[in-house]
C-alpha cells in the first residue's frame, strides 16, 4: 500500500522538495503549511495540501493514519526570531509539540524533526559532532526547544523519532523573499540583475553549504533504514566556504565583473560552521552535488523561475 507522509512547512523551500522527492518515488503527500513565508506555487499539486498552522489543533486529524511526519514548518529567519522572540518560541517549540502529540494520538510509526546547525552555536570544535549542543541566539533556543520536546516524546512513549541537523542547505525555492534572502540566492539574484552582491561582514564566515537534492536522499534513507530510528544526524558535506569564496564562484560563473558591496555584520552569525557527517555516512549517505554543480543548478533555477518574477514585481533584494 503506498505510504502517506506529512511535510509541515511543505510551502518553504525544503519541504516542497521533499514532497516532489517523495511523490515521485510513490509515496503519498499530506502537506501542512500557514503560508506564513512559503508559498502555494511551491508545492506540488499531487500533495494533498492543507493551509493550517502547526499550532492549531486541525492538525491532529490531519496526521491520522500517517505512517511518517516529516516536522519542517518554523519561524527561521534569525533577524525576525531576534524581534519576535515570543513568536519564535510559540511556533518553533509549542509548535512543535502540538504536531508531536498529534502524531502521538494517531500512533504515527516514524517522526523526523528538522533541527538545526543553529544548535551548536556556542561549540568550537570542527568538524562538529552530534554529542553536544550550546544553542545562544534566540532562533537556535527556540529550534533547541522543539528538540528537547521530541527527546522526552521519544524517552516517554517510545516514539520513533530521528533529529536532521540541517547545515546551510541552497537550491531550487530557498526564501529569496527574505529581507534578509540566503546567501546563495541573494548573490545570484542581484548579480543577474546586474547589481552588487552585499555581504555582511568581512566574508570570511565559512559555512558548510549542502545542496537540497542531497538533503532529499538522506530523508529517503531516514524512511527505509531502521538504524535510524532514535538518531541524531548532521546533514552537511563535511566541506566549508568562505562568504566571498561563494561570491567568487559565482562570478566565475556568470562574469559579471560587479565587486562586493561590504556592510555591517549581521547579529547572532556563527564565525563557523563545518559538519561531521560520519553518523550520516554510516547509513550509506554521501553528498552527491558538489559546490560548482549545486551553483550551476542554481543559476540556472534562478534565471527560469525567479528572475521574471523579481523583475515584474519590482521586488528590493538585499
Ligand atoms: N534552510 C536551511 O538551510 C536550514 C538550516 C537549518 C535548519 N533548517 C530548518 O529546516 C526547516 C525548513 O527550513 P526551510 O529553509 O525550508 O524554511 P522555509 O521558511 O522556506 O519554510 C518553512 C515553512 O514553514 C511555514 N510555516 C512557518 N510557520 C508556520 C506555522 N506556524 N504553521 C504552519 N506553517 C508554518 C512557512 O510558511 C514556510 O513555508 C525549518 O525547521 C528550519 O529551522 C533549515
Amino acid at each position: 500500500m503506498q505510504k502517506k507522509v506529512i511535510v509541515t512547512g511543505v510551502a518553504g523551500f525544503i519541504g516542497s522538495n521533499l514532497a516532489m522527492h517523495l511523490l515521485n518515488r510513490g509515496y503519498s503527500v499530506v502537506g501542512i503549511d500557514n503560508l506564513v513565508s512559503g508559498t502555494i506555487e511551491n508545492v506540488d499539486a499531487r500533495v494533498d495540501f492543507h493551509k493550517t498552522d502547526i499550532c492549531n489543533k486541525e492538525v491532529y486529524s490531519l496526521l491520522q493514519g500517517a505512517d511518517a511526519v516529516f516536522h519542517l514548518a518554523a519561524k527561521n529567519s534569525l533577524t525576525d526570531c531576534l524581534a519576535n522572540p515570543l513568536d519564535a518560541a510559540q511556533i518553533n517549540a509549542v509548535g512543535t509539540l502540538n504536531i508531536l502529540e498529534a502524531a502521538r494520538q494517531a500512533k504515527v510509526g516514524k517522526f523526523i524533526y528538522a533541527d538545526t546547525s543553529a544548535e551548536y552555536e556556542g561549540i568550537h570544535e570542527f568538524p562538529t559532532r552530534e554529542d553536544k549542543v550550546r544553542p545562544i541566539g534566540v532562533y537556535a533556543a527556540s529550534k533547541h526547544g522543539g528538540c528537547t520536546f521530541c527527546e522526552s516524546y521519544r524517552d516517554l512513549y517510545s516514539m520513533n523519532l530521528t533529529i536532521v541537523r540541517y547545515f546551510n542547505v541552497y537550491g531550487p525555492a530557498q526564501d529569496w523573499r527574505r529581507v534578509v534572502p540566503p546567501v546563495m540566492s541573494a548573490f545570484i539574484i542581484r548579480m543577474l540583475r546586474g547589481e552588487a552582491p552585499i555581504i555582511y561582514g568581512t566574508g570570511e564566515k565559512r559555512r558548510d553549504f549542502i545542496y537540497v537534492d542531497d538533503v532529499n536522499d538522506f530523508h529517503l534513507t531516514l524512511l527505509k533504514d531502521p538504524r535510524s530510528n532514535g538518531g541524531i544526524y548532521n546533514v552537511g558535506t563535511g566541506v566549508n566556504f568562505s562568504i566571498n569564496e561563494i561570491y567568487r564562484l559565482i562570478e566565475e560563473l556568470l562574469q559579471t565583473g560587479l565587486r562586493p558591496i561590504y556592510k555591517a555584520d549581521l547579529p547572532g552569525e556563527a564565525q563557523v560552521t563545518l559538519a561531521d557527517i560520519s553518523s550520516g555516512r554510516k547509513l550509506g549517505w554521501e553528498p552527491k552535488i558538489d559546490i560548482h554543480e549545486g551553483l550551476r543548478r542554481s543559476v540556472q533555477y534562478i534565471k527560469d523561475r525567479v528572475l521574471q518574477v523579481v523583475q515584474t514585481n519590482q521586488v528590493k533584494t538585499a
